[in-house]
Formats: C-alpha cells, sequence, structure tokens
C-alpha cells in the first residue's frame, strides 16, 4: 500500500470534496494542490493565468506535485490540467495510490456552467470547450491512474469514498 493517494480527473469532477471525505475517513490529511498554489502566489487561479499565464501556473503546480508529494499520510486533490506533465504523473507515482474520478462530461457540465473561477472555461461555448478538452486528455486520466471509479449526476459521494477506500486498502 502508498503512503498517499492521489486524485486526478477533469475540472469538477469532485476532487477536492471527494479528497477531503476520504481523508477524514482515512484519518489522513488533505491537501489541495490548487489552494496550495492561490496559498503561494496570494493570488486567485484566475489572476495568476491572467497576469502571468498558464505556462507559470503549471511551473508552480510542477513544483508543488513535486513537494507534496514527499509528504505521507496525504491525500492530494490535484488540478484537471496535471496529468499533461508527465513528470507530474511520475513523481505522484512514486509515493501515491492514484484514482481518476471519471465523470461523465454532461455532469462536468452541469457542476462547471455556473461557476467563473476556471480560466479554461472562460469562453462562449462551455460544452464544447469541455468536450474538446476532455477528448484530448481522457487518455491521459485512463493511462496514469492505478483505479478509476465512475461518477455521473446520481452517484452518491459516500459511495465513491468507500470504493476508493476498499480499493485502496486491499492494493
Ligand atoms: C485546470 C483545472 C483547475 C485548475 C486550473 C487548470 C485544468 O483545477 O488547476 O484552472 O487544466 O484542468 P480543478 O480541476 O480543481 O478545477
Amino acid at each position: 500500500m502508498k503512503e498517499n493517494i492521489a486524485l486526478i480527473g477533469f475540472m469538477g469532477s469532485g476532487k477536492s470534496t471527494v479528497g477531503k471525505h476520504l481523508a477524514r475517513s482515512l484519518e489522513m490529511k488533505f491537501i489541495d494542490i490548487d489552494k496550495e498554489i492561490v496559498k503561494i502566489e496570494k493570488k486567485s487561479i484566475e489572476s495568476i493565468f491572467k497576469l502571468k499565464g498558464e505556462e507559470y501556473f503549471r511551473k508552480l503546480e510542477r513544483n508543488i506535485i513535486e513537494t507534496e508529494s514527499k509528504d505521507n499520510n496525504i491525500v492530494i486533490a490535484t488540478g484537471g490540467g496535471v496529468i499533461i506533465d508527465n513528470h507530474n504523473i511520475k513523481k505522484l507515482k512514486e509515493t501515491s495510490y492514484v484514482v481518476y474520478l471519471k465523470c461523465d462530461i454532461e455532469c462536468i457540465y452541469n457542476r462547471v456552467k455556473g461557476r467563473k473561477h476556471r480560466p479554461l472555461l472562460n469562453t462562449e461555448n462551455i460544452y464544447e470547450t469541455i468536450k474538446n478538452l476532455y477528448e484530448k486528455r481522457k487518455l491521459l486520466y485512463e493511462i496514469s491512474c492505478d483505479f478509476s471509479v465512475d461518477i455521473n449526476s446520481t452517484t452518491n459521494i459516500y459511495d465513491t469514498v468507500s470504493k476508493i477506500k476498499q480499493n485502496y486498502i486491499l492494493s
């Protein structure tokens, strides 16, 4: 069994919410990579993208993943783009059981459409943007994980947490 659990998945798949519950239930610490970035930069993710660009954000993300994955007994909620950098997955896998929250597109769309804090979804046609990005990333999520759990609009969070917990303990 690995020391940590890392949650990956598209924006809106529930990484932070599931992560908090999972950490509580396993008596582990909870870390949210985006929140760490906001704390360090003292700026919102949106402002970082706007003022310094995506590349700068990705560098911060990479540095924090590298630092946090050295810690132990933690559940890590990553940002949806963590899988685009191979180095991140390599680092996470050294110490973490990587779980993919495989949320379907309809569910993602319904969860993110009213929210304005995700710079990559700040577009005219959010549904199309999600679909295109999801297509580009889905294989990366699949090949990066040790375990995946299906999520749709009717999924109960406690079932998700319990599935992850069981599979982690048996790993
Ligand atoms: C991103 C996802 C976001 C955040 C940033 C970029 C992405 O995190 O890291 O806006 O590239 O998918 P969430 O997945 O928590 O929304």
